[in-house]
């Protein structure tokens, strides 16, 4: 049984992985990540990003991430879209043109309508908001700040909700698994979008941790129960542990291994935490290494497509 099927057995909904149409033609790739029992969930690692969707005005291109919908749908696997409004991965004509709040609101009106629009149906849930925080809980002074103040996460849940309103809808973070004031920071937003009555499903802990550095089960169910008592629901939506000295000695792929398990351990704790991705699942193409230089094997597979202890250990613990 792969790690899917473990994982709905013990009462989740989903073990997923982040794929991409540069692999298709990777032929052992596919036939793990095709593998429902495997990954019950994809999500497309680039293709929905913002710059690749609308990489000019008001010209949608949905070439690859149509390739990865149809893939999930081909093999019975949940999918899962990402990201709508993000600092990063933007075409160049917002960072180009001279933004009022008039302006910038239809943007991302028009853009999140088209896009949400086109998968309407297809995502069992989007992040709609990602990253709107700087490590110290301050919201990121991204060119949606410095146009619209906190308005742009309000604008994006509703313009996700009335495209789409099957679609569960996420704010998606890093660091907020390490960083008690960034958790505070994204209770604030949760508080922000409650109050004005707009709709948010839950919040993906994105959990890029490194090996030795992972926190435990304890500080991690503490920190998503903030989250769950808010009446959301959370995942762990980008799941890797690098190991931050290469090559990974025997005790390092141990420590790794009992990391992915407090990991995992802490969402079967947590009633509301429903899932969890993995940020691809083989070091093969794991962004990582080329994103931070000397850190690496973060993956459940090597790149050979062989399953490492901390895959074995998961699978124990399911
Ligand atoms: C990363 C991809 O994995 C890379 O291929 C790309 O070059 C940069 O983006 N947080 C996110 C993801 O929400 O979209 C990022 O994905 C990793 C960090």
């Amino acid at each position: 049984q792969g790690l899917h099927s473990l994982f709905v057995a013990s009462g989740k909904l989903f073990f997923g992985t982040a794929t991409d149409t540069n692999n298709i033609n990777d032929v052992p790739y596919q036939a793990i990540a095709t593998n429902q029992s495997e990954f019950g969930m994809i999500v497309p690692e680039n293709s929905q990003k913002w710059e690749v969707v609308q990489p000019t005005l008001r010209q949608f291109v949905y070439n690859n991430s149509d390739v990865v919908a149809s893939r999930a749908k081909a093999n019975r696997q949940l999918f899962r879209c990402h990201t709508l409004t993000w600092h990063s991965q933007l075409p160049q004509f917002i960072s180009t043109t001279s933004w009022t709040r008039a302006t910038l609101t239809a943007a991302i009106q028009a853009h999140i309508a088209n896009v949400v629009g086109h998968f309407k149906g297809q995502c069992y849930s989007w992040d709609v908001v990602n990253e709107a925080l700087a490590d110290n809980g301050t919201f990121r002074n991204d060119v949606f700040l410095q146009t619209l103040g906190t308005d742009y996460l309000g604008i994006s849940f509703t313009a996700a909700a009335a495209a789409d309103p099957d679609s569960k809808l996420y704010y998606n973070d890093f660091n907020l698994e390490t960083i008690k004031a960034k958790a505070d920071g994204a209770v604030a937003i949760v508080k922000i979008l409650q109050s004005a009555n707009v709709r948010i499903d839950g919040v993906g802990f994105q959990a890029h941790f490194n090996v030795g550095q992972t926190p435990n089960k304890t500080s991690l169910v503490a920190t998503m129960e903030r989250f769950t008592s808010l009446g959301l629901d959370v995942t762990l939506s980008e799941l890797d542990i690098a190991h931050t000295k290469l090559p990974a000695t025997p005790s390092a792929l141990e420590q790794q291994s009992r990391d992915y398990v407090s990991a995992v351990d802490a969402c079967l704790a947590v009633p509301k935490c429903l899932g969890i991705t993995v940020w691809q699942f083989t070091d093969k193409y794991s962004w990582i290494p080329s994103t931070f230089p000397g850190k690496g094997d973060a993956c459940l597979f090597t790149a050979n497509y062989t399953k490492k202890p901390a895959y074995f250990a998961v699978s124990n613990l399911l």
